[in-house]
């Protein structure tokens, strides 16, 4: 059974977003950065209801667990009913399952994360840039990750809003010990700054995938532990 994201907090973890890798070369392209030092892989699923793309499924998980058996797979659920895929994406390899406070309420949510957590994955709490922790203040303790969001859910390459750094230190404030994702702007020019507010598992997609192959493990280690 792959660790994940169910012990060792401590770390710091970086997960590739895969949605701006070359979809064509998709396989080729998760082998390289994990073979490049990535920790997991951020799959970034929407509906085009909730966030305005259409993604992936589960049927992706499906192929890249085939192709890495071993790999960790982080899924971001951007969807309105993301409770009608927790089985599939399960079922289909996923390790993690991250859903967004927006889509439901407090009390739904920490039942939904039992759910996640009795078919065998982890279970993530996302909030968005404009919604307060007060959101999640009551339930946060029962989630493995909490995913604070630096962009607005849609698209990759979109500017970092460093204003959402102080929603992690009021989440350790609260004293939340577990994983802290954040997703959107990351690159290595902003990382120590994530780092140091208590983010300890850091999603980029073009940072990463807009390099070429062999400059990825670079921009990883950066992201991982440079300033
Ligand atoms: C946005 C996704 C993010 C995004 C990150 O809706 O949740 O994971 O792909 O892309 P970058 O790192 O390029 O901002
Ligand atoms: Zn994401």
């Amino acid at each position: 059974m792959r660790d994940c994201l169910r012990s060792g907090v401590g770390s710091t973890l970086v997960a590739p977003s895969i949605l701006s890798a070359d979809f064509a070369s998709m396989g080729d392209e998760c082998a390289g950065v994990i073979a490049s030092g990535a920790d997991l892989l951020h799959v970034d699923v929407m509906d085009g209801h909730f966030a305005p793309n259409l993604t992936m499924g589960p049927d992706m998980c499906r192929a890249l667990r085939r192709r890495l058996p071993d790999v960790c797979l982080d899924v971001h659920l951007m969807v309105t009913y993301p409770q009608q895929f927790f089985e599939r994406f399960v079922d289909a390899g996923a390790d993690h399952l991250s859903f967004h406070i927006e889509v439901t309420t407090a009390d739904q949510a920490a039942s939904m994360a039992d759910d996640i957590r009795q078919l065998g994955a982890t279970a993530g709490i996302a909030i968005n840039p404009t919604t307060p922790v007060r959101a999640i203040s009551e339930i946060v303790h029962q989630f493995e990750m909490v995913l604070v969001m630096s962009v607005q859910p849609g698209f990759s390459g979109q500017a970092f809003r460093g204003e959402v750094l102080g929603k992690v230190q009021a989440l350790r404030e609260l004293g939340y010990e577990g994983w802290i994702e954040m997703d959107g702007g990351l690159n290595p020019s902003n990382a120590g700054l994530v780092r140091r507010a208590g983010v300890n598992v850091l999603v980029a997609a073009s940072a990463i995938f807009n390099e070429p192959s062999d400059k990825r493990g670079e921009v990883i280690a950066h992201l991982r532990s440079g300033d």
